[in-house]
């Protein structure tokens, strides 16, 4: 598919009273059919004022292995219909690593330009986590990660490959466009009600001084057209110290795709786990995905032990990207609610199965 089907501009903000929304949902493989389920089962519950369609994709592991096929055109295409996209997950340790992940996840990501990798991390009242806390609300921030350039473009290769004297060039690839529309989503994100209006930049400026130095200059540039917006700088790896021993410092930070991608695990910790973890794939102008960022959990699957509360987190933020904004809060309230009663956020600890964990979150929206 080219680049101009997918970066076309579509309308999107319609549903309510007009047609239904088009949600394409990937349930995926392992335990991302079982905590789609749950997500379905709360969109069913929160949907008031506006009409869903659900279209289902049957893409991940299981297809590639039965028909050796990860992302036809026509998929791609028919997910570029629609109005927003659900992900639950996609790997198979019988799929060698990086098929499924660059052809399918990541192709998506590419082709539909969303060039956010939107990852709240918030940790909600009561969640415990490996780390100690001084309050309730010392952890709530945004990693606004780039997600369609960086080292993830796939550009290098190798020169006398299984030779002693191999070479193994992997490139990072920094665009001033893609850098300047990044950085100007998270200071328009600096912005909206409930948030600190402070960016902090995460980068390396210190060693990686081309990358680098184009991030900071397109902050400072940008810093100038938002001046109620307070900056802030730390490298990479102070950030990761910062996150546990002083979270409360970030407010919107905003990183390239390899260090956001490794810093929102890191977030994930202080927030909960990866049990209650969501992220989307944004496309500002176009089509957004959704998704748990936990991954298929082999382990888990089929026992009822997972937590579903990311996939409805996911769907919280897919709500909100349609402008659907009541119903993404009250999942939010949902979500509260089911925390309040659960031991712990971890697979098989949560003192409640996958579906019950569901029916608390549907109790919990009507609250
Ligand atoms: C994520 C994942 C992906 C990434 C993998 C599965 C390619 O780790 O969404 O963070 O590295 O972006
Ligand atoms: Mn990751």
């Amino acid at each position: 598919m080219s680049a101009a089907v997918a970066t076309e501009t579509r309308p999107r903000r319609l549903g309510a009273g007009g047609r239904p929304y088009r949600i394409g949902v990937i349930p995926g493989d392992g335990t991302g059919p079982e905590v789609v389920g749950e997500a379905l089962r709360v969109l069913d519950t929160v949907r008031e004022g506006f009409e869903v369609e659900l279209e289902h994709f049957d893409l991940g592991a299981e297809r590639y292995l039965r028909t050796g096929e990860t992302l036809p055109d026509e998929e791609l295409v028919r997910l570029a219909g629609c109005d927003a996209i659900l992900l639950g997950a996609v790997g198979d340790p019988r799929v060698p690593p990086g098929v499924l992940e660059r052809e399918l996840l990541l192709r998506i990501r590419f082709e539909l330009d969303q060039y956010v990798n939107l990852r709240p991390i918030v940790r909600y009242p009561g969640v415990k986590t490996l780390v100690p806390h001084h309050a309730d609300t010392d952890v709530d921030m945004v990693v606004v990660r780039e997600n369609s350039e960086g080292l993830y473009t796939g550009g290098g290769g190798f020169h006398r490959k299984g030779t002693p004297q191999e070479v193994a060039v992997q490139e990072s690839i920094n665009t001033h466009h893609g850098v300047e529309r990044l950085v100007w989503y998270a200071f328009d994100l600096a912005m909206r009600p409930g948030r600190r209006r402070k960016v902090t930049l995460v980068h390396k400026t210190n060693v990686l001084t081309y990358a680098g130095d184009l991030y900071q200059r397109v902050v400072d540039e940008m810093a100038s057209a938002f001046p109620d917006v307070e900056t802030d700088y730390a490298h990479v790896d102070a950030a990761c110290l910062y996150l546990i021993e002083d979270p409360s410092r970030f407010d919107v930070i905003v990183t390239d795709n390899m260090f956001g991608d490794i810093v929102t695990d890191l977030g994930a910790v202080i927030q909960g786990g990866l049990g209650i973890a969501a992220g989307g794939n944004i496309n500002p102008q176009g089509i957004s995905m959704f998704e748990p960022i936990g991954g298929t959990a082999p382990s888990e699957t089929g026992r009822k032990t997972i937590n579903p509360l990311a996939a409805i987190g996911a769907l919280m933020l897919l709500l909100h990207e349609l402008g659907q904004d009541a119903a993404a809060d009250r999942v939010d309230r949902g979500i509260r609610f089911a925390v309040s009663k659960m031991t712990s956020m971890r697979a098989g600890e949560m003192g409640f199965s996958t579906g019950e964990v569901g029916d608390l979150v549907i109790e919990g929206t009507s609250a």
